[in-house]
């Protein structure tokens, strides 16, 4: 059972209540496929522009003061997609990371690719240890790019590593398990957007995202710029955020 301390570290993880902007802002950038569906154009067409979206987009949470971004980019259950397009999602982080990642380190962005690894191509772990590296010292913004990543998955490797490392039943709490989590060296997300107007999680950062915000769109994540934004951060900082407890001072509390 974990103890009442390590809930407490794992939820003081995240931003205190009362601050505006996030800490943490996690994305599902969904609707490239409909994007370029609606142009007459391939899915492919819709992702490369998903990735130029991405780039303007750190530099736009950055500004904002946003210390972290984690983007869904490629699924665990992304591999059921036609062959062509996985290939080309594969191509496509390659040309990225030549085209950008220069860009990004002037920028002060920290990259850090999260997700299994172990089914990924020796050119892609190549390019990722690359961005990783050179990288490493920037402190503007934290972007972590979730590739082949999964939340069940998550979980899972989490549990393994701490059983191969002998840690005892009595031992494990929250706050070991966060540890060994892919997203371990950040805090939880505070605000969890999804574009494109599906509401749902898709396995996406399950574990991290108990107490998060969501903020779901109808925009396209091509056309995902500053307005929109915007509107997510201004709805966060609307919010009450009580992570399960009752804030006494709180616009709800006082309506109860
Ligand atoms: C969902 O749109 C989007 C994806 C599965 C891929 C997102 C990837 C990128 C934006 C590229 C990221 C690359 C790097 C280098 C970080 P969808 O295809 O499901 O769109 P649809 O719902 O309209 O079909």
């Amino acid at each position: 059972m974990a103890s009442d301390l390590a809930i407490g570290a794992a939820i003081a993880q995240s931003t205190p209540p009362g601050t505006t902007v996030p800490r943490h802002v996690a994305v599902v950038m969904d609707g490239n496929g409909r994007w370029a569906k609606r142009r007459y154009m391939p899915r492919y067409f819709g992702h490369k522009h998903g990735v130029d979206t991405l780039v303007r987009a750190i530099d736009l949470f950055a500004d904002r003061g946003v210390e972290y971004l984690t983007v869904f980019a490629f699924s665990s259950e992304n591999w059921k997609r036609p062959s062509d397009e996985v290939s080309g999602l594969m191509g496509l982080v390659l040309v990225a990371v030549s085209k950008y990642l220069d860009k990004l380190h002037r920028d002060g962005v920290r990259v850090r690719i999260v997700g299994d690894r172990s089914s990924v191509s020796e050119k892609l772990l190549q390019a990722w240890d690359r961005a990783e590296k050179l990288t490493e010292g920037n402190r503007r913004i934290t972007l972590a790019v979730a590739f082949n990543y999964g939340g069940r998955w998550d979980v899972l490797q989490a549990c393994r590593q701490a059983l191969a490392e002998g840690l005892k039943p009595e031992d494990l709490d929250e706050g070991e398990l966060t540890r060994r989590m892919a997203l371990g060296f950040a805090p939880d997300p505070d605000l969890f957007i999804r574009t494109g107007g599906e509401m749902r999680i898709s396995n996406f950062l399950l574990w991290q995202a108990a107490y998060s915000e969501l903020f779901f769109t109808d925009c396209l994540w091509p056309d995902f710029g500053a307005a929109e934004i915007d509107a997510a951060l201004r709805a966060y900082a609307l919010r009450d955020r009580r992570f399960g407890g009752v804030d006494a001072d709180s616009p709800a509390a006082q309506r109860a």
